[in-house]
């Protein structure tokens, strides 16, 4: 009583001092204060996620597999299907998980099944939808990786009408061709698909080659840095097409895997020098992040219905590492892809050579 005295007085006072809009913040029962109150259910949601799905403010495998998943919900979503009179999928939308017997059975969804278990009883204990809940704990998540831009959160998805149709995401051993032509489909122009792309510094593979799962593609999974456009563009050897691991690439560095798409979008003409312009731009890599995150995020969605909570989401810390090559590598062993500009001069790591540590499971 006492408690819900005072947070009405905070209102009043708040109200009184802003005499305007821009000012006037509300304050949810749980003393946490918000510009618009739709806003204050999310509160409990990041605190039982940050806790108890994210290990207390980590960027680990959950946070890596909960990132993966805003992409695997909202990528199913085909303007072009729908346009041939099909259904094209309803976008970010949580059916991901609401149809989750449908859609993890897809062959691009490979592993995916781990994190909608995890999440589905978090969502069952808060009034938030699945499509909301998939891309806030992306979100949330993101912002535990120091180097991350603060991502925006809209609220209010419905609830999805039916799974996805097969196919629309795209796989490690698609050519750039397929894979460009799947996200214009929903509207990303190639250098947004590079700026996605940066969600692969966070990342580590399970499925691609499970005699190593939890192998980063990147020498520092747990950092939001700009290493994984250093490390892609480093000379790489196809697997061997006959090993059944299809879209894996060899990393010179061991420990570390490539993906066959990232290796080729890194030396395509169409997107190499976008590649190469994040090596030692931190900045880019967060302003570019961000605005093809918040597109991704309301696939299939119509924001005009859905309320800005971005001011909810946490403020990641800065990158604690600087663009480098790693140690006893140099400019050589870099495979110049643009052609308009040469890679930038990079420091090398002066450590010893040592492995890349695997991502530990959850
Ligand atoms: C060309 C498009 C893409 C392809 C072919 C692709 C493919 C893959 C593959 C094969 C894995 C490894 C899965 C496993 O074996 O465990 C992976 C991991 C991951 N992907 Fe992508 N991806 C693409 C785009 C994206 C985008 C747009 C995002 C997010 C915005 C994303 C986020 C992630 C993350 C965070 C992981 C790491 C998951 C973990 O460590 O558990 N990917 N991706
Ligand atoms: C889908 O989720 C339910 C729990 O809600 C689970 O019992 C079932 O095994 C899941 N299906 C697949 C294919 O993972
Ligand atoms: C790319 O893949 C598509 C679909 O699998 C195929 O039709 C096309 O010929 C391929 N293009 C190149 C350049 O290999």
């Amino acid at each position: 009583m006492i408690k819900a005295l005072l947070s009405l007085a905070a209102i009043a006072a708040s109200i009184q001092l802003s005499n305007g809009a821009t000012l006037r913040r509300v304050t949810c029962p749980d003393g946490n204060t918000v510009s618009n109150g739709a806003c204050c259910v999310l509160f409990p949601v990041m605190e039982d996620i940050q806790t108890n799905l994210f290990d207390g403010g980590e960027c680990g495998e959950d946070v890596h597999e909960s990132l993966r998943l805003t992409f695997h919900d909202a990528i199913g979503f085909s303007p072009a299907l729908t346009r041939q009179g099909k259904f094209g999928g309803g976008g970010a939308d949580g059916s991901i998980i609401v149809f989750n017997d449908t859609e993890t059975a897809f062959h691009a969804n490979n592993g995916i099944d781990d994190i909608v278990d995890v999440q589905k009883p978090f969502i069952a204990r808060h009034n938030i939808t699945p499509g909301d809940f998939i891309q806030f704990a992306g979100a949330v998540g993101v912002s535990n990786c120091p180097g991350a831009p603060r991502l925006e959160f809209l609220l209010g998805r419905p609830l999805p009408k039916q799974a996805s149709p097969d196919l629309l995401v795209p796989e490690p051993f698609d050519n750039t061709t397929k894979i460009l032509a799947r996200f214009a489909d929903v509207g990303f122009s190639p250098n947004e698909v590079v700026a996605l792309l940066a969600s692969h510094t966070v990342a580590a593979a399970d499925h691609v080659d499970p005699t190593i799962p939890g192998t980063p593609f990147d020498s520092t999974p747990e950092q939001f840095d700009t290493q994984f456009f250093i490390e892609t563009q480093l000379k790489g050897t196809l697997f061997p097409g006959t090993s059944g691991n299809q879209g894996e690439v060899m990393s010179p560095l061991r420990g570390e895997i490539r993906l066959q798409s990232d290796s080729e979008l890194a030396r395509d003409p169409r997107t190499a020098c976008e590649w190469q312009s994040f090596v030692n731009n931190q900045n880019k890599l967060q302003s570019a992040f961000k605005a093809a995150m918040a597109k991704l995020a309301v696939l299939g969605q119509n924001v005009r219905e859905l309320t800005d909570c971005s001011e909810v989401i946490p403020v990641p810390k800065p990158a604690n590492s600087k663009a480098h090559l790693p140690a006893g590598l140099n400019h050589r062993d870099i495979e110049q892809a643009c052609r308009t500009t040469p890679f930038p001069i990079l420091p090398a790591d002066p450590g010893p050579v040592t492995s890349v540590a695997p991502v530990p499971p959850s």
